[in-house]
């Protein structure tokens, strides 16, 4: 994906304190901030397909927080929009979801992925264990990676959130009816979208079950 400073385009009633070349130029770095959480956690999976027979990531997503949005949200949070303070400000510019087969595969890439000696743990939020209000579950990871640089190497957060395939399918849909409808949710439609949660809960816990037995069997018969 190319980046050049064309797409930057600001909210009008924006500031603009600095001139955000420099920023452009970083967006690189979190490019390649995806980039090495990425290989990671293919490589991960690969080891797990060729020792168990088994993929623990069903696919990957990433995203880099699109320019307008970082400006946004930097008003939002009242900061000033220059380079240095989106840098400290703002963890969840590189983005990349995790969509995993089974409940049990999020834990399992969850702990191989911050014993990694370069990975260090910012927040972790377990919305798994403890869903929100609305019924949203995912396990959301806020990890720094090293970038070598030529000149320096660079500590850059990556925001990783870790999920099932049903987690995502209802993600999905709650995210499209919160930001894509004009109107709010109805009452009625928050509590079968939580109704909702609650099968997928109960459908994942099943599906994992039933994978164990099959599993076991398996390996009885080989
Ligand atoms: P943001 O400021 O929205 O980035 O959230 P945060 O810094 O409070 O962090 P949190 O870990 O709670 O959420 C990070 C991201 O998870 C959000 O930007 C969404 O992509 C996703 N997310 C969190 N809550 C929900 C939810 O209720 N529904 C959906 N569909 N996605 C959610
Ligand atoms: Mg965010």
């Amino acid at each position: 994906m190319q980046i050049n400073s064309k797409d930057i385009s600001y909210p009008d009633n924006l500031e603009i304190n600095e001139n955000l070349e420099e920023f452009v130029l970083q967006q690189q770095i979190y490019r390649a901030a995806i980039k090495e959480i990425k290989t990671k956690l293919e490589i991960l999976d690969e080891e797990f397909q060729v020792k168990y027979d088994h993929n623990p990531i069903h696919h990957m997503e990433y995203r880099l927080k699109a320019p307008k949005s970082i400006a946004e949200k930097m008003k939002k949070k009242g900061l000033e929009l220059n380079a240095d303070s989106i840098r400290k400000n703002l963890t969840d510019i590189a983005g990349v979801r995790v969509i995993c087969n089974y409940l049990d595969d999020i834990n399992r890439i969850t702990n191989l992925l911050l014993r990694q000696d370069d990975i260090s743990l910012v927040r972790k939020r377990d919305y798994i264990s403890n869903p929100k209000e609305n019924g949203y579950r995912s396990l959301h990871l806020i990890v720094l990676v090293p970038v070598f640089l030529a000149e320096r190497t660079e500590s850059v957060p990556v925001e990783i959130q870790i999920r099932t395939i049903a987690m995502d399918f209802w993600a999905s849909l709650e995210h499209q009816l919160k930001y894509k409808s004009h109107s709010e949710i109805s009452e009625e439609l928050r509590e079968r979208l939580k109704s909702c949660a609650e099968s997928i809960t109960h459908l994942d816990m099943e599906m994992q079950t039933i994978y164990k037995k099959i599993k076991s069997e398996i390996c009885l018969f080989e």
